[in-house]
């Protein structure tokens, strides 16, 4: 059909000619006869409008570099030649000792200057989840949604600032996630935020390619197959919205970038921007002791090519690069077990200042890269279109000599753990000596490290033994929840238990100002204390014994039914309360309970 019936608007007729210049003739062959089909039409070619505006370099812009790494991929080109691997030089916080307070303690300072982004534009093909990944219940004792204990954990920072102000979150969403991450806000009352306190920003997706020639790819006519372009875009759009100047402006030094799924990542955030402020990072990785090998991205020290850079090396690359340069053994463990390279857990402090201004200078546009999975040796077919992507830790690679990429190491469950896999894989990945990262591994870490948090501050913790709930290891208990509101530092959580102990499958919730002296919680008994704002509770010498909470595994039949909801099906297993002391105290007051369980005020 000739080129000027497709479309009478100049705009897209100037689209489509730029288009065909590129090689796209097959997206408007066959076109129907103008009448038949111009709804398809006309949502086709606002799609291709709509993206050809949000890329930078638009569409032929993203054809031409997607062209160029296809190129360099068949090839098989070495993205790191000429580069020697070097370790990182690493601040150490995986032992909780007076260092580790530290820092805490300095960044409890730094709250107040502190700014949070949030990349939530994932579609979880891997889980397989139908709702949005923000929406699942970091636990199931009292199910609380991820972005419900993010939420709590920015309110506790706010009540620990000398002149309290709303920490800004910014939320990254994308056409998979977008919609219902606003419904959920507006239906939780955003989850006791400020609303103005919330950014929200949509990432677009991309358009999938058929093949190295860079077609885009169709999945009927007049649809485009469209694509998540990775967490990368997080920088482009704090850019081009103004958010991050605006927020230096405010007076905001850092940014944490954190992930949708991972319940332990506030645990380490005071004394990861204490480091931050005290060593004067400008970009910060937080980062776990890793094994050679694991499937995680290593941070290494990369020297060459007249540039030195602390950079996230996908382990895949990382073992090759090491065996053609410094170790021909390739990744090998030191004296305790580990690689020489941390693991990446991609939770980033980045100092404003430092930030606007690469963004000023880049606008945003970070290094791309392309992962097609070929059908044969012959690198000329795919199996499936693919598309590029970007990660949002390869903003390292844009700052210079002059400025200070760090990384801090801490102990692995006490500061990540993902939801990432459905319950078929991740079964299978434990079976292949990997981490399962499932509903029931991420929740069992989240109570890990409120068991950790007992610990180090004196009580005794008997923990149970670790079972296998279909196929996937998790440990049953005690089962522990710290709300921020309670603690959000080891010295605060020293400063409010002394003595007592838990065992087995018991189960403590503490939420707001509560004091525990010599409180022992039998195995299987559940304590659940909530202390609204004001209300100052004192436990002194209790002994808890009750049927408290039971895990209680799915049935077959309940892990089919749609009937089971499906946070609970990603699992294996709910929690029954049968019998758990509840205290909620909701008015202002001091209040004691005594070793006889009776509330004196
Ligand atoms: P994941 O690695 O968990 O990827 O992303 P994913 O896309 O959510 O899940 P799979 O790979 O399809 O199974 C890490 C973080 O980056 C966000 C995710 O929402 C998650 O918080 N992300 C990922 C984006 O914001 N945008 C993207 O395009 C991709």
């Amino acid at each position: 059909m000739n080129r000027e019936n497709l479309t009478h608007n100049p705009a897209e007729q100037a689209l489509i000619a730029k288009l065909l210049e590129a090689h796209q003739e097959h997206l408007f062959a066959d076109w129907d006869q103008p009448g038949t089909n111009d709804e398809a039409k006309a949502a086709f070619l606002a799609d291709l409008t709509r993206i050809d505006a949000s890329y930078p370099g638009g569409l032929v812009g993203y054809i031409s570099n997607a062209r160029t790494l296809l190129a360099e991929a068949r090839e098989g080109t070495n993205p790191f030649e000429g580069c020697v691997p070097h370790q990182p030089n690493p601040v150490d916080l995986t032992q909780f000792d007076a260092s580790y307070d530290h820092y805490e303690a300095l960044g409890k300072a730094h709250f107040f200057k502190t700014a949070f982004v949030l990349v939530a534009g994932g579609l979880g093909e891997r889980l397989g989840y139908s709702g949005i990944k923000l929406d699942i219940p970091v636990e199931v004792t009292e199910t609380t949604p991820y972005i419900a204990h993010y939420a709590a954990c920015l309110k506790a920072m706010e009540s620990r600032m000398d002149a309290p102000r709303p920490v800004p979150l910014i939320i990254m969403t994308s056409e998979d996630t977008n919609a219902k991450t606003l419904a959920s806000l507006e239906a939780h009352h955003w989850f006791g935020l400020q609303k103005e306190q919330v950014h929200i920003l949509k990432q677009e997706l991309v358009p999938a390619i058929a093949d190295n020639e860079g077609h885009l790819a169709l999945k009927e006519k007049y649809k485009l197959i469209l694509k998540p372009h990775g967490h990368g875009d997080i920088h482009m759009l704090l850019h081009t919205s103004g958010i991050a100047a605006r927020l230096k402006e405010q007076g905001f030094e850092h940014l944490v970038f954190i992930q949708d799924t991972n319940g332990q990542v506030f645990n380490a955030v005071p004394a990861a921007l204490g480091v931050s402020v005290e060593k004067g990072f400008d970009f910060n990785s937080l980062a776990v002791n890793r094994i050679p090998g694991e499937a995680v991205g290593g941070l290494a020290r990369l020297v060459g090519n007249g540039k030195e850079l602390v950079i996230n090396v996908e382990y895949n690359q990382l073992d090759p690069l090491l065996r053609a340069t410094v170790s021909p053994e390739g990744d090998v463990p030191n004296e305790r077990g580990f690689s020489l390279f941390p693991g990446n857990i991609n939770v980033l402090v980045v100092k404003l200042a430092s930030y606007t201004r690469i963004l000023e200078r880049t606008q945003g546009n970070i290094a791309e890269f392309v992962n097609p999975k070929y059908a044969d040796s012959t690198r000329t077919a795919f199996k499936k279109p693919t598309r590029l992507e970007t990660m949002m830790q390869d903003l390292a690679k844009l700052f210079g000599p002059n400025e200070r990429v760090g990384v801090s190491v801490f102990d692995r469950s006490w500061c990540f753990s993902a939801i990432k896999n459905n319950v078929a894989d991740a079964a299978a990945k434990h079976a292949a000596g990997g981490p399962p990262e499932s509903g029931a591994t991420a929740e069992s870490d989240f109570y890990g490290a409120g068991r950790t948090r007992l610990s180090v501050a004196g009580m005794t913790v008997h923990e149970a033994q670790e079972t296998l709930i279909l196929d996937i290891p998790m440990t049953p208990g005690p089962r522990v929840i710290l709300r921020p509101s309670f603690a959000l530092t080891l010295d605060e959580v020293r400063s409010k238990i002394s003595g007592g102990s838990i065992s087995g499958e018991a189960t403590l919730v503490l939420e707001g100002d509560v004091r525990l002296k010599n409180v022992e919680i039998a195995d299987g008994a559940a304590l659940v204390i909530q202390a609204c704002a004001g209300a100052e509770v004192t436990v002194r010498n209790l002994k808890v014994a009750n049927d408290g909470f039971e895990l209680v595994r799915l049935t077959d039949a309940e892990m089919k039914s749609e009937a089971t909801p499906e946070y609970l099906r990603i699992r294996g297993y709910r929690i029954e309360n049968r019998g758990a002391k509840v205290y909620a105290f909701t008015t202002p007051g001091v209040y004691v309970i005594d070793a006889s369980g009776a509330v004196v005020s």
